[in-house]
């Protein structure tokens, strides 16, 4: 788990204020979930033969007994939210987003940590249809062309529902009899077969190659929604590349999965599809969904890595300086009626030299000093110094305010 520091946060601020107004542009309504619930959600919900739930929950057990777990993802909380206060009663679907953190005990590296922040977008109940799938997509992909990542790749697949699954399980795990593949593979091969195309092993990766496509063995059904999705995707102009090895680490999925990376790393930004069946597993009525969540700290990690500028805040600052008991003590005042005026003032009020308190000023990129010292006190004055140019000009206290807008550029 890190420190977000302070010269960090531009970075944050930008994702957390661009995730609020894609919010509003796509019309999707903020949620917000407990960091912690029933661990029973998330075995039933993401699977209990997952990665997550097998090793990377942080779970913990309440003095009543109740067995907690640290939330290691929103789609179940969300779904969960969503049966419980009876949002099927509202028009459908529902479109929510959120943005937290998240809880895994995964083993830390670059990109992968254990406490991390994802965004995320979910539609839920109404109709199965193709085009929130396509949405969805459009929307990562959006978010991530916001914050200017370079070389962004949508991978893309479909897994089938419950009716062309099985077949292909059954091809896939006939297809791997006898072959030599790595121990965990062997073993995923008897919970939780599909996951071995998620394998990254070495000796794995040739058996996999060869493996058959769930794409070809979509039933009717399935290919034609798939297919839909493509098109739609195409009418919006978002690039895909079609990973008949893409599965997901997440139990609930059918049908359209998709993960973002970009070009040249296989540290995956986001990721999403379909879940039509989460409803009814997590005791509701049966209703389709679909959506996705990005990983934020991988994308403020690229934003690093691609060197990519965020905007510096536009807002010109100014620095009280106050030298002399007097002007401490009238200072806090003056400084209040700035702020009010929607002056943002900066000050380092435990100072007592002009230079340190003036090389303060500097450091901080203020545009402007006030300087307030004895003399100005009993004057009922101040001195405005222009930061850049060195220029400098007293005012009268009753003017002052008026005069730094001016200067600053403020409400003009
Ligand atoms: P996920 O693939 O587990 O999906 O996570 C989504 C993204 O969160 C990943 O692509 C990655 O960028 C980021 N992420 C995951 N684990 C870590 C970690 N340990 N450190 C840093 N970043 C991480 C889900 O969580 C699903 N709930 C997504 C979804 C929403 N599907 C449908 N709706």
């Amino acid at each position: 788990m890190r420190d977000l520091l302070p010269k960090d946060q531009r970075v944050w601020e930008k994702l957390r204020a661009v995730t609020r107004e894609l919010g509003e542009a796509y019309g999707f309504e903020r949620i917000d979930t407990p960091l912690v619930e029933a661990s029973a959600l998330f075995e039933r919900g993401m699977g209990e033969t997952s990665d997550v739930v097998e090793k990377q929950m942080f779970s913990l057990k309440a003095k009543d007994e109740s067995a907690l777990t640290l939330r290691p993802e929103f789609t179940a909380p969300v779904v969960r939210a969503y049966i419980q206060h009876g949002m099927s009663h509202l028009p459908q679907p529902v479109k929510v987003y959120y943005i937290g953190s998240l809880y895994r005990h995964e083993q830390p590296q670059e990109g992968r940590y254990r406490e991390f922040y994802q965004n995320g977008f979910e539609i839920l109940g109404g109709e199965s249809d193709p085009i929130y799938d396509a949405q969805m997509i459009m929307v990562a992909y959006r978010f991530l062309e916001e914050m200017k990542i370079q070389k962004l790749s949508v991978q893309l697949n479909s897994i089938g529902c419950k009716q062309c699954r099985p077949l292909y399980r059954k091809k896939l795990v006939d297809y791997y009899k006898g072959k030599p593949a790595c121990r965990t593979c062997k073993r995923r091969l008897l919970i939780n077969p599909l996951r071995v195309l998620d394998c990254k092993e070495k000796e794995c990766e040739l058996i996999k190659k060869g493996a058959p496509s769930m794409i070809d063995s979509l039933c009717v059904l399935c290919r034609g929604h798939f297919k839909l999705v493509l098109e739609y995707l195409d009418e919006v102009k978002v690039p895909y590349i079609l990973n008949a090895q893409l599965v997901r680490g997440l139990d609930y999925y059918n049908r359209t999965v998709f993960e973002i990376v970009t070009e040249g790393s296989d540290m995956a930004l986001g990721g999403g599809g379909r879940y039509d069946y989460l409803m009814e597993l997590l005791g509701g009525k049966s209703a389709p969904a679909v959506g996705f969540a990005l990983g934020l700290d991988r994308i403020a990690l690229m934003i690093d890595r691609q060197g990519i500028a965020t905007e510096e805040r536009k807002a010109k600052k100014a620095f009280f300086v106050n030298i002399g008991d007097l002007a401490k003590k009238k200072g806090l005042g003056l400084i209040e009626s700035l702020r009010r005026a929607g002056v943002r003032v900066e000050e380092s009020l435990g100072k007592e030299s002009l230079k340190g308190q003036l090389a303060t000023a500097d450091k901080r990129g203020a545009d402007i000093a006030l300087i307030f010292g004895q003399m100005e006190a009993f004057e009922e004055s101040i001195i405005i110094r222009d930061l850049k140019t060195g220029a400098q000009e007293t005012v009268l206290l009753i003017k002052m305010v008026d005069a730094v807008k001016r200067k600053l550029h403020i409400n003009e």
